[in-house]
């Protein structure tokens, strides 16, 4: 029982699903772990408590399915997303990688293509592909930026149904231009995705796309509340869009998608909006020490606006993961050739990723 009988291969799978490999970051109970991009920071325990009363509240009815519109949670994300977004735009489901599917679901699929400047987050291909859909890789200019012209005739050659622009983006950390995200949309015909999974650790004088979205009913804007809100464990990602791309999105939902418990939890943390967000700016200092630190030390950080760092210079990139993972310190080698990708930890654990990396280099 439980031994291997069959080799994946053998089984009846979709063509599409061939050759694929699951999304596998390496799971490791290591004392600083800084590889995919979390907060660091737990939920304060006043928050807690009320997410907690929350839910108890919400179990007392948990015999009946839970509000299949998700209607306190919307007018939450709403209210809290601003740029004159009303309920009848949010979208919401088990993370954004959820919320991501449910897009592909309703406009990628057999015969369709998504496309998305490389490198950036690994999901999009995966799940491009689980719906049958082909991806198309871009490629972005010096220091992983999108430059505009550039991004427009490889948006219009590729001609995709389905475009992901993440910003900033995930593994580098770099920004794009709200004038590059309306060309790009301007050079389409398909949905434009931009995933701000990381906006709230951008500028405070960042736009954010939310306010390109009027008029344009194409355009959809991911966010997530598993970074700056530190939430990832709850599994809470939404979207901003017209409401005709939301009904769309009800067509691929499974009913009740959106737990009962999920619901309330989410609703009472966005309502302490500014609680969870308060360690944002903390996060923010910690990756520029980091971005710092690392320059200073030999190694090449780019910008970033977000709660991590890519840096270049690495001469062997498994081999400086390796030497940090034996110093109980787990970053992540995002697969570019002499790059490793650290997110921002707690004062603390950005010293002990700082510590151990020099100590490596000294030894080396
Ligand atoms: C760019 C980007 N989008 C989406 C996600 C998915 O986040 P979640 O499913 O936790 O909301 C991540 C997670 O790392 C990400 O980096």
């Amino acid at each position: 029982m439980g031994e291997v009988s069959i080799r994946l291969d053998d089984l009846p799978l979709r063509d599409h699903l061939r050759g694929m490999t699951p999304y596998g970051a390496p799971q490791a109970a290591l004392p600083v772990a800084l590889n995919v991009n979390e907060n660091t920071h737990p939920v304060p325990q006043d928050v807690a408590d009320d997410i907690l009363d929350a839910v108890a509240l919400a179990l007392r009815d948990v015999n009946r399915y839970p509000d299949r519109e998700f209607t306190a949670l919307r007018e939450g994300f709403a209210e809290y997303l601003g740029y004159g977004v009303t309920r009848e735009q949010i979208w919401a489901a088990n993370g954004s990688n959820e919320v991501l599917q449910h897009v592909l679901q309703a406009f990628g699929g057999p015969g369709r293509t998504a496309f998305g400047f490389a490198p950036t987050y690994s999901m999009y291909p995966l799940l491009t592909r689980a719906t049958g859909a082909e991806w198309i890789a871009g490629t972005r200019g010096p220091d992983f930026s999108v430059e505009v012209d550039d991004a427009t005739r490889q948006v219009e050659e590729a001609a995709p149904d389905v475009v992901f622009l993440c910003s900033p983006n995930n593994p580098t950390g770099t920004p794009m231009s709200l004038e590059a995200i309306a060309a790009i949309y301007d050079a389409t015909d398909g949905i434009v995705v931009v995933d701000e999974a990381y906006q709230e650790f951008a500028p405070h004088d960042a736009g954010s796309a939310l306010a390109l979205l009027p008029g344009r009913e194409r355009m959809v804007v991911s966010r997530t509340m598993s970074k700056a809100f530190a939430f990832a464990g709850a599994r809470v990602g939404y979207l901003a869009a017209d409401p005709a791309l939301i009904d769309a999105l009800r067509l691929v939902r499974l009913p009740y998608h959106l737990s009962a418990l999920t619901q309330a939890a989410a609703s009472a943390a966005l309502r302490h909006s500014h609680t969870m967000l308060a360690m944002v700016d903390e996060i923010v200092a910690q990756r520029d020490r980091m971005s710092a630190t690392l320059d200073a030390i030999g190694y090449d950080p780019y910008e970033s606006w977000t709660n991590f760092v890519l840096f270049g210079g690495v001469d062997d990139p498994a081999a400086t993961w390796q030497g940090l993972y034996d110093h109980g310190v787990l970053i992540r080698d995002v697969g570019i050739p002499h790059h490793l990708r650290v997110t921002a930890g707690t004062e603390q654990e950005t010293t002990a990723f700082l510590d151990a990396l020099a100590s490596l280099d000294s030894s080396s």
